[in-house]
């Protein structure tokens, strides 16, 4: 996690507003578009999330822990995909808003069919700049995509702490769920 003295002020500054933005009672509809409209600022300057943040792992996507709420309410965290890298089919739990700062992604939404049976209903490629909501109760099964020639990162909003949070990978055949905890990965290089 970024500590606060290492902090660029759009960083801080994003948080303090985040922190206004979801409070208790107020919609997920509501709070997740108050994000993705707030996220567009942070996206203007490269320097708001630091290189360390950014760096792939050639064996796997990663997920830097940016900024993790005290009460766990939110967290930041910026994904890194390697060119070609792509997630399993997975769920979060919790609603989720993504701005891209570098890359294309490739996102597909599945729902479940009355058989248990995956069915893609939406496809949508991102750039630099883009910013979307993700995941909502009623929307939360997707997979994503590197799909640009160069790593894709991407500040990534959640409801939770999504590195500690409980949640599930399908399988694409049978529609068979395993629960699954993505822990966070660790920043190596200097923040
Ligand atoms: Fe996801």
């Amino acid at each position: 996690m970024i500590t606060t003295d290492k902090m660029h002020p759009e960083l801080k500054s994003f948080i303090e507003d985040l922190k206004v933005i979801i409070k208790d009672g107020e919609s997920e509809e509501v709070i997740t578009e108050n994000v993705r409209s707030r996220i567009k600022r942070l996206l203007t300057d490269d320097g708001v999330i630091p290189a360390a943040y950014k760096i792939p792992n050639p064996d796997k996507y990663t997920l830097y822990p940016v900024y993790i709420a005290p009460d766990n309410s939110f967290c930041i965290a910026s994904a890194v995909w390697d060119v070609g890298q792509s997630t399993p089919i997975h769920d979060h739990g919790t609603w989720g808003v993504i701005g891209i700062i570098q890359g294309n992604e490739l996102e597909i939404h599945y729902d479940v069919d009355s058989k248990n049976e995956l069915i893609a209903v939406q496809e949508r490629e991102f750039q630099k700049g883009d910013t979307v909501v993700c995941c909502k109760s009623d929307r939360d099964l997707h997979k994503v995509q590197c799909v640009s020639s160069i790593p894709c990162v991407g500040i990534h909003v959640y409801g939770g702490n999504i590195g500690e949070m409980e949640r599930h990978m399908y399988d694409p055949v049978t529609g068979n769920k395993r629960t699954v905890v993505t822990a966070w990965d660790t920043v190596t290089a200097v923040e």
